[in-house]
């Protein structure tokens, strides 16, 4: 299980002001429990973990399967909290390379995703791509309206009735949709595609243990027994009425809260693993849209370490003192790698001569973090016991709890997103549709 540690804040912030958050802690957690806060039409995800059927993960890794036997890729379609958690958990999981390797050498399809973005020439590799494989699609949207995904189906529904022939297509889409009502659930009920439902109560950007992330992440071949376990774990533990110290999720949101209202309004995720940069793209959304509303707000921003050190480390070290840091320590990696001895040293590198990469990597961290403390930004760290789909469980449920507190303590509706239909209306109607 993860492990929170805030010592490198409390430079900045002394354990009377975070004592003082008891009680508003306690209120907070009172009106999601209780139901009574705002958004409280939206906490389908707060027992998610406990109320998930094996029935349920049953049909989604039968589904997944049959994906699988008849596709070299899956094609998963879907934007912001109907893309990024499942990308997030498929991308920590996967090699890093794992695109290179050829079909036959996979266990598993090839996921790769459209409707994440209105790219004509990402579309157009992508559908070049596709004449060369046997492929499948997972289309999802809560709505069933957004139209970036929309477009893309369009596209790659003609796309794949051309290469198999309309009459044989059903089995190659699955839709993730609204029980009843959007255009996606019209046009999947009138063509008899197969579909799951996304509860109700559950907003995009809290739904990666439903469908929306279980089906890509079991079609991609991992186990998602395993990463609902691990968040069922984080629930109970956040659930038990304990002081602040104890319970991660709600020390970690009374610490944003402090260092926020100290003027330190962005908040910048960083990992010394690469394959986690998608899941500090989720947090980004989880954050932001459910924090950045009515003139307030964190601004969640996200680097990888060590590569961004040389890039925008410098405005970390010593820019505006706006910033705080958390940082997600990987404890063990997956593999072993150590630098080799080389007998003439002309890159006078034989110091670590032996040692691990991650050991380095690890030195590395404690460096950064010092010099950012002493440079004036507080350091927060998530230790991650490893990447596995458990501990990814646990994490994306520690993320949940705490963002839904963030937003209580800021006072706002954390699981709505009025801000996203400005640029939606004035690109409706830039190009004409009708009633707007
Ligand atoms: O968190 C959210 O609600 C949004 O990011 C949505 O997930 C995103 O806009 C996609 O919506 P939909 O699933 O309705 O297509």
């Amino acid at each position: 299980m993860i492990e929170l540690n805030i010592q490198e804040t409390l430079n900045f912030i002394s354990n009377d002001e975070i004592n003082s958050y008891s009680n508003k802690i306690n209120e907070a957690n009172d009106s999601l429990y209780n139901k009574t806060g705002k958004g409280n039409d939206f906490l389908g995800w707060l027992d998610l973990p406990s109320k998930t059927s094996g029935d349920l993960l049953k049909s989604i890794n039968e589904t997944a399967d049959r994906l699988a036997s008849i596709s070299d890729i899956i094609v998963v379609i879907g934007i912001g909290g109907s893309y990024l958690g499942a990308r997030a958990v498929i991308d920590a999981l996967s090699g890093n390379f794992s695109q290179l390797q050829r079909s036959k050498e996979r266990k598993s399809p090839l996921i790769l995703y459209a409707g994440q973005n209105i790219g004509e020439d990402y579309h157009n590799d992508l559908l070049n791509v596709l004449n060369n494989y046997d492929y499948s699609l997972i289309v999802i949207s809560k709505s069933g309206t957004t139209t970036e995904p929309a477009i893309a189906f369009r596209l790659l529904k003609k796309h794949i009735e051309e290469k198999y022939g309309k009459e044989n297509v059903n089995k190659r889409i699955v839709t993730v949709t609204d029980k009843s009502k959007g255009a996606l659930k019209r046009l999947s009920d009138s063509e008899g595609y197969s579909s799951f439902v996304i509860p109700d109560d559950v907003g995009g950007r809290f739904s990666v243990l439903t469908p929306v992330g279980l089906l890509p992440i079991a079609s991609a071949g991992f186990n998602i027994g395993k990463l609902i376990d691990g968040a069922k774990e984080m629930e109970e533990l956040c659930r038990l009425k304990k002081s602040i110290n104890d319970t991660p999720a709600n020390l970690y949101a009374a610490i944003r809260s402090i260092l926020y209202n100290k003027g330190k309004v962005i908040e910048i995720l960083a990992s010394y693993t690469p394959n986690l940069n998608y899941l500090i793209e989720w947090w980004k959304q989880l954050y932001g849209e459910s924090e950045g509303k009515n003139g307030k707000g964190i601004f969640p921003a996200g680097v990888s370490f060590t590569t961004d050190l040389h890039s925008i480390g410098q405005l970390i070290q010593d820019g505006m003192r706006n910033i705080f840091e958390t940082v997600i320590n990987v404890q063990q990696s997956n593999s072993t790698l150590t630098v080799p001895v080389d007998d003439k040293n002309l890159d006078d590198l034989n110091f670590l001569a032996g040692k691990r990469l991650s050991e380095i990597n690890y030195k590395a961290q404690l460096g950064t973090s010092l010099a950012h403390v002493e440079g004036g930004v507080p350091n927060i760290s998530i230790t991650l016991p490893a990447v596995n789909e458990n501990e990814l469980g646990g994490l994306i449920y520690f993320f949940e709890k705490a963002c839904a507190i963030s937003g209580y303590l800021l006072d706002v509706n954390p699981f709505n997103q009025p801000g996203v239909e400005a640029y939606k209306k004035n690109m409706f109607k830039l190009m004409g549709k009708p009633g707007y």
